[in-house]
C-alpha cells in the first residue's frame, strides 16, 4: 500500500515516516514542498504520489498563536483538511487525520473522554481540529481520526524539552498542577498509527501512553530521569500562567476502541519518557 505522510518533518510526522517504512516505502510532504490549504497545491501532490492512504500530521499546532492568526491556524487545519479529503473522496483514498484532547472542553470530565463524547472545543486551536474532524467523519471512503494529547518526541519545542532547559537556567520554578492529560511519544504514537492503518480500521480512536498525570507530575519526572532534585519544582495553578488560550483542565482520552481492537498495550508515559530524554541529554536530537 502507497501511503502519503503529511507534516513529515514535524514531530509526529518524522517518527511516521520512519515506522511506516518498516512494511513499506512511505511518501512524505511538509510546508516546503507545498501549502496544502492550497486547493491545486493539495490536488497536485495527491496525483503525483497516489497513495492509497494519506497518513495527515501537518498542522498548525501553536496552541497560544491559533487565538492571535485564527485564519491561519483554519487554514492549516481545516482548509488543508478539506483539500486532502476532497481528493480521497474522489479517488477512494483512506485518511488517517491526527487530532487532538483539546477538542474537548474539559469540563464535566468525569476521570477521562471515550472516543463518542461531543466535541466542545474551548480554544482556537480544538475548534479547528474539530472542525477538522467533522470534514473527515463525513468521508464515504475510508477514514480514521487519532485523537492525541501532550506529544513529546523529537521537535524543537515541547514540555519535556523546555523543563530541561528551565532547570539548567534557574534554581526553582512553578508549574502547572491543575490540568490532567496522557503525555504521549511520538515514537509510541506511530506504532499505534501503523497498527491502524494496516488493519484499515475504521472511526475516531484514542492513542495515548498510558497513565495520566498534571505538568506538574511531568516535570517532576524530567528532573527524577535526569538527575536533578524534583524538589527544584513547585506545583501552582493555571492563573498563576494567564495563557492567550484556555485550556481544559482534563483532557484525559480513555482509548477503549484501541483496546477492543486488539491493539498491543502502550508503554506508560514515565516508560515512554525515560526513552525519550536520552535523545536529548546525549545531544542526538537534530534540534539542538
Ligand atoms: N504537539 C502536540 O502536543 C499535539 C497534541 C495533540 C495532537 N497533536 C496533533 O498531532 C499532529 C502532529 O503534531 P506535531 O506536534 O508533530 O506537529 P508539528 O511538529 O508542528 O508538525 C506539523 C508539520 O506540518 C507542517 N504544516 C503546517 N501547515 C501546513 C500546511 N498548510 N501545508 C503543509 N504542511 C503544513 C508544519 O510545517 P512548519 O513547521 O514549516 O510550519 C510542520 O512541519 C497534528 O495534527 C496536531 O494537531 C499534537
Amino acid at each position: 500500500m502507497k501511503i502519503l505522510v503529511t507534516g513529515c518533518k514535524g514531530m509526529l510526522g518524522r517518527d511516521c515516516m520512519d515506522y511506516l517504512a518498516v512494511a513499506q516505502e512511505p511518501v512524505g510532504v511538509d510546508l516546503e514542498d507545498g501549502d496544502l490549504a492550497l486547493a491545486g497545491i493539495a490536488e497536485d501532490i495527491c496525483q503525483r504520489v497516489d497513495p492509497q492512504w494519506i497518513v495527515h500530521c501537518a498542522a498548525w499546532t501553536d496552541v497560544d498563536g491559533a487565538e492571535s492568526a485564527p485564519d491561519q491556524a483554519h487554514s492549516a487545519n481545516v482548509t488543508a483538511t478539506e483539500n486532502l479529503a476532497g481528493w480521497c473522496g474522489r479517488s477512494g483514498c483512506g485518511l488517517t487525520y491526527i487530532s487532538t484532547d483539546y477538542v474537548f472542553s474539559g469540563a464535566d470530565a468525569g476521570g477521562g473522554y471515550d472516543e463518542e463524547e461531543p466535541r466542545d472545543p474551548v480554544n482556537r486551536y480544538g475548534l479547528t481540529k474539530a472542525q477538522g474532524e467533522e470534514i473527515v467523519a463525513a468521508l464515504s471512503t475510508p477514514w480514521q481520526i487519532v485523537r492525541t494529547s501532550w506529544l513529546f518526541g523529537d521537535g524543537p519545542v515541547n514540555f519535556p524539552r523546555t523543563i530541561l532547559r528551565l532547570l539548567s537556567q534557574r534554581e526553582s520554578l512553578s508549574v502547572v498542577n491543575d490540568q490532567e492529560g496522557c503525555p504521549t511519544f511520538t515514537r509510541d504514537l506511530a506504532h499505534v498509527i501503523g497498527f491502524l492503518v494496516h488493519r484499515g480500521l475504521g472511526g475516531i480512536f484514542h492513542a495515548t501512553n498510558s497513565g495520566v498525570c498534571t505538568w506538574y507530575d511531568l516535570a517532576r519526572e524530567v528532573a527524577v530521569l535526569t538527575g536533578s532534585d524534583p524538589d527544584r519544582i513547585q506545583p501552582c495553578g493555571s492563573d498563576v500562567y494567564p495563557r492567550p488560550a484556555v485550556r481544559p483542565n482534563c483532557s484525559v482520552l480513555r482509548s477503549r476502541r484501541l483496546e477492543e481492537a486488539g491493539c498491543p498495550a502502550r508503554p506508560g508515559w514515565q516508560d515512554a519518557l525515560a526513552r525519550y530524554l536520552p535523545l536529548l541529554t546525549s545531544g542526538r536530537s537534530r534540534f539542538q
